[in-house]
């Protein structure tokens, strides 16, 4: 195949034919094509980007270089949640189980964290024994016994996409919506779901921070995913600050485990039960917002999902014993408050300056092979719009060794401002629900956490 007209054409906003798309994807994953010039014509889509029915070309071409799973005669709603990424996002962690607990079954395929945002796979894999590495059959005896199995995406599951990826992250060319639109549907898309639940990140922390990007980018995957007889539902959510307290892998999943446990920060859960009543009512386990949300709060109280957590974790090699007690969880060796530097109201805590401070205290990657040290990062109990005492208690650094420490200081005086007044209003925690029938705007759904809620900056 000469690929060299086919750059050229794309380079000048031309477009590809689908059987083009499906010979470069199918001669790239077998090694015909080389890095080069598939690194070319990424970077020509960056520019030109991709009209819908090469999209659609794509994404079929990199769900066909893969399995894909079926399940005939089983009648369970299949229902799966993919974030777009952030800091101190672990509702994955949260929302499986308990949506599990519900009766809709949850095949849920994670990433690892890259660049400054975490991954579930990560935080999985800070309790100590569990394993994400599933094979496919495993899985998906795993996801009929329990209704619930949470993996990493494996080598039968659009294995174009894994190639493609990392090429991509080499390259600078992750950030276009075609791409990204076309890499997380292939995968979700081979999962065989019933339906599939966005959530898509907005805000400063964000892969793409601009409110209009994430909407176009919900817009693509919704049609992508409808096209191909799976409903797809996104929620645009806040990422102008970290969700939740926890930032980190081990501490985000005890923050998670606390929240099973019904001891969840107020916005973790809001955005947890949002995403979950999507869920079930896509699953048609319920046909009203409010009844999904008493099912999911009725199973969080009860226990229910905490249980469905620990039986994840015992089927998946871990110690279900954290549920009951995180501290197996790794720890770290140097644990140090830090107060407020005057007095105030909060007005920013930046989450890409504390994703990036987590990655230099060995807590994350640069590179898809990077080790990670699970015990390190920061709980951060303010949020922007909160009142703070000079020399009050604001966050916990959690680190290796002082120099990690002093890592963790300078960034939380980078990432966290205190000012006399709040000069811009936080980002709605969930600001608009999309469909395949349009965007709807939704109101702010976040109260305020008050003083109690921070009364918590504490060593573990
Ligand atoms: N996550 C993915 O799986 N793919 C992308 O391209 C970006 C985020």
């Amino acid at each position: 195949m000469l690929v060299v007209p086919l750059i050229e054409r794309k380079r000048e906003g031309g477009a590809l034919t689908p059987e083009e798309w499906s010979a470069l994807v199918a001669g790239y994953t077998a090694d015909r094509i080389p890095d080069y010039q598939m690194s070319a014509l990424l970077m020509a889509v960056m520019w030109r980007g991709m009209e819908r029915q090469e999209l659609a070309a794509l994404t079929d071409a990199m769900i066909a270089s893969g399995q894909r799973l079926t399940f005939e005669g089983w009648s369970t709603p299949r229902v799966d949640k993919h974030s777009t990424g952030g800091v101190g996002d672990k509702v994955s962690l949260v929302l499986a189980p308990l949506v599990a607990a519900c009766g809709v079954a949850v095949p849920m395929m994670s990433g690892r964290g890259l660049g400054h945002t975490g991954g579930t796979l990560d935080k999985l894999e800070a309790i100590p024994g569990f394993r994400t590495d599933l094979s496919l059959p495993e899985a998906k005896a795993q996801l009929q016994k329990l209704g619930v199995v949470l993996i990493g995406q494996t080598p039968e599951i659009a294995p174009a996409d894994k190639r493609l990826y990392a090429l991509r992250d080499v390259t600078s060319t992750v950030a276009a919506i075609p791409l990204i639109a076309a890499s997380i549907m292939s995968k979700k898309l081979a999962e065989g779901l019933t339906a599939l639940v966005l959530d898509v990140k907005h805000g400063s922390g964000a892969f793409l921070p601009e409110t209009e990007r994430g909407l176009e980018l919900a817009r693509t995957m919704i049609a992508l995913g409808e096209d191909r007889g799976c409903p797809t539902v996104a929620l645009l959510s806040a990422m102008d600050r970290p969700l939740g307290r926890a930032c980190g892998n081990a501490l985000e999943t005890e923050e998670a485990i606390l929240a099973l446990r019904g001891e969840g920060p107020e916005d973790l859960m809001e955005l947890t039960y949002a995403l979950g009543v999507e869920m079930l009512l896509a699953g048609r386990i319920e046909t009203s917002p409010a009844k999904a949300r008493q099912r999911l709060e009725n199973a969080l109280s009860s226990g229910l999902a905490a249980e469905k957590f620990e039986q994840v974790i015992e089927a998946q090699g871990g110690n279900p014993k954290v549920v009951e007690d995180p501290s197996v969880l790794p720890q770290a060796q140097a644990v140090e408050i830090f107060s407020a530097p005057g007095t105030g109201v909060v007005t920013r805590v930046e989450p890409r300056v504390l994703g990036r401070a987590i990655v230099a205290m060995g807590g994350g990657r640069t590179r898809v092979e990077d080790a990670v040290d699970a015990s390190v990062g920061f709980v951060i109990t303010v949020k922007p719009g909160d009142k703070v005492l000079s020399g009050e208690p604001i966050a916990s650094v959690f680190a290796r060794d002082p120099a990690g420490v002093q890592l963790g200081f300078d960034a939380l005086r980078q990432a966290i401002a205190i000012g006399d007044r709040l000069s811009e209003r936080p980002l709605p925690l969930v600001s608009h629900r999309v469909t395949r029938d349009g965007v709807e705007p939704l109101a702010a759904t976040a109260k305020k956490g008050g003083r109690g809620a921070r009364a918590s900056a504490r060593k573990r």
